[in-house]
């Protein structure tokens, strides 16, 4: 996977099992239902699913998952260590992701967000997401409702030189690295 970096050298890599117990610890500082490392080991090692992490000086600073389905790949679980948010990582890491997934032949992305959760839907619009969708009381245990956002035809010329023009995405400078760690 050709891999991009930001001003404060991240760069995205396929997520291993070493990555694994790093990740949960971001998930855990994330969710009120963090995936766990059982969980994470198990789906890297599915033919559907892509895990990408993102490094900075050696250190797991996010992770994005996905399902591909069909034509279809739907967000799983993407979230950026505290300390590191606000800094272009989350935007590099789904840049890298979608641009992967439309290369291997995806043309509509989907994911659940909480309705509270402005942060992570101002960044999923800023890539073209639009709500379509309420699922109510989705979040257990706080009962929360979910907002289903699409994008549809990813894989039209239009779409593919949205993103293109978003490499950089906000703060993250378009460098490519080798995908090795
Ligand atoms: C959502 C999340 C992954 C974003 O990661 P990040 O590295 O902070 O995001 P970026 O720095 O790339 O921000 C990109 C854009 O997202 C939006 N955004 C990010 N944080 C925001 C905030 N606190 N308030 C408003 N908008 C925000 C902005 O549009 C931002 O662009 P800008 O900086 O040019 O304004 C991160 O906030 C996170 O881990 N949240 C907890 C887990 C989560 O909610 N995951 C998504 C589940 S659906």
């Amino acid at each position: 996977m050709d891999t991009h970096t930001t001003r404060t050298t991240a760069a995205v890599f396929r997520m291993t099992p070493e990555d694994v117990a790093e990740v949960a610890r971001i998930e855990r500082q994330s969710s009120s239902t963090p995936w766990s490392e059982e969980s994470l080991r198990y789906e890297i090692g599915q033919p559907t699913s892509r895990y990408v992490i993102a490094k900075m000086d050696g250190e797991v600073v996010g992770h994005l998952g996905m399902w591909l389905i069909a034509h279809e790949a739907h967000i799983t679980t993407f979230s950026v260590d505290t300390r590191h948010r606000r800094m272009g990582i989350g935007g590099l890491l789904l840049w890298e992701s979608m641009t992967q997934a439309i290369n291997e032949g995806v043309s509509r992305f989907t994911l659940e967000v909480r309705a509270s959760n402005v942060p992570a839907q101002n960044l999923y619009r800023k890539f073209g997401f639009v709500p379509v969708a309420v699922r109510k009381r989705y979040y257990a245990p706080e009962q929360e409702d979910a907002v289903v956002m699409w994008i549809d035809q990813a894989n039209t010329a239009a779409y593919r030189s949205r993103l293109a023009a978003m490499a950089p995405c906000g703060r993250v400078e378009g460098k490519s690295l080798s995908s090795t760690q």
